[in-house]
């Protein structure tokens, strides 16, 4: 039997003992994502961890997704293959600087992008992510001043889409502001008839020249139903590997090959088996900080 072949038994194997669920992001190494129960976006791969009556979770993403998880599921162990594996965005906030922000804005309603620390969630009132952060911010009414952190581009995209002014924070993700304009038209026109769908942690120029601006669950929805069979893909590079196998006869172009988020390349089918054989390293977080982030969670997943 051949090396990844004997892996996959035992991943198997070990799942059926530990009564475990394998849940991968959408970026992950390809070999990764072939042994998942699910692949999908942050939005779906919680809603997933809220839904699973497993008792382990193998989370196969970034610190924060694991998080994420785990402060939705109290009861169920959590485990992330690499604890390196986190997003350099999420860490360009602090709870304190936060705290600080919100003493400048009395009564403002804080909106948490999901790619922050669970201290950061449990400072906000409300959490999205990139496939629902225009309903969330179009949910809250009338509510004065919003602040929206970490991502500025994003949140620039929510304005813009919502109509409403928002108090921005200066993250942004490093592999996506490497996606520039200038790059999807000299793709365009080496594709002309292509389709060209982008993140909205694009910045705003990369945005302007896009047919579509979506989350990566959404760009994996948008390629199916689509009638091009050419896409010119405006994301971290590894979904490619994800709408190529889900659709053979369609043509996929990355904007750029630099558009790789390292941090979500660290985990291997090998450290997969380890982490489950082993049980490490499991994420949680302290039940002080977790019910109040877990309130802003819940109020996001009660949006449909
Ligand atoms: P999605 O929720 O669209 O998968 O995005 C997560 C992310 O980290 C994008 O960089
Ligand atoms: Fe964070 Fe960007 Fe990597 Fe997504 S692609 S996990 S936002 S650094």
């Amino acid at each position: 039997m051949a090396d990844n072949e004997r892996l996959v038994q035992k991943l198997l194997e070990l799942k059926r003992a530990k009564k475990a669920v394998i849940l991968v992001h959408n970026y992950q190494l390809g070999e990764v994502q072939d042994v998942a129960d699910f692949v999908g976006d942050s939005l779906e791969l919680s809603q997933k961890a809220a839904m699973t009556d497993a008792q382990v979770i193998v989370f196969c993403g970034v610190h924060f997704m694991a998080e994420t998880a785990a402060i939705i599921c109290p009861d169920k162990t959590v485990l992330l293959p690499d604890l390196h594996a986190g997003c350099p965005m999420a860490n360009m906030i602090t709870p304190q600087a936060l705290r600080e922000k919100k003493r400048e804005h009395p009564g403002a309603t804080v909106v948490c992008y999901v790619n922050t620390s669970a201290a950061v969630k449990a400072e906000s009132d409300i959490c999205c992510t990139s496939a629902n952060a225009v309903k969330v911010v179009q949910n809250l009414g009338d509510v004065g001043e919003i602040i929206f952190v970490p991502d500025q581009y994003l949140g620039s995209w929510v304005s813009e889409q919502t109509g409403r002014e928002m108090i921005l924070w200066p993250g942004y993700c490093p592999t996506h502001a490497r996606i520039l304009a200038q790059d999807i038209q000299r793709r365009k026109s080496e594709h002309p008839g292509a389709q060209v769908l982008v993140h909205p942690e694009c910045r705003p120029e990369a945005k302007a020249v896009a047919d579509a601006v979506l989350s990566t669950g959404g760009m994996t929805r948008f390629v199916r139903e689509s009638a091009a069979d050419e896409f010119i893909i405006g994301t971290e590079i590894g979904i490619i590997y994800r709408v190529q196998k889900e659709n053979p006869g369609k043509r996929f172009f990355a904007v750029s090959e630099q558009a790789v988020c390292p941090r979500m390349k660290l985990i291997t089918l090998d450290m997969v088996v380890s982490s489950l054989e082993t049980m490490t390293n499991i994420v949680k977080v302290p039940e002080r900080i977790r019910l109040k982030a877990r309130r802003a969670v819940d109020r996001m997943l009660e949006i449909r």
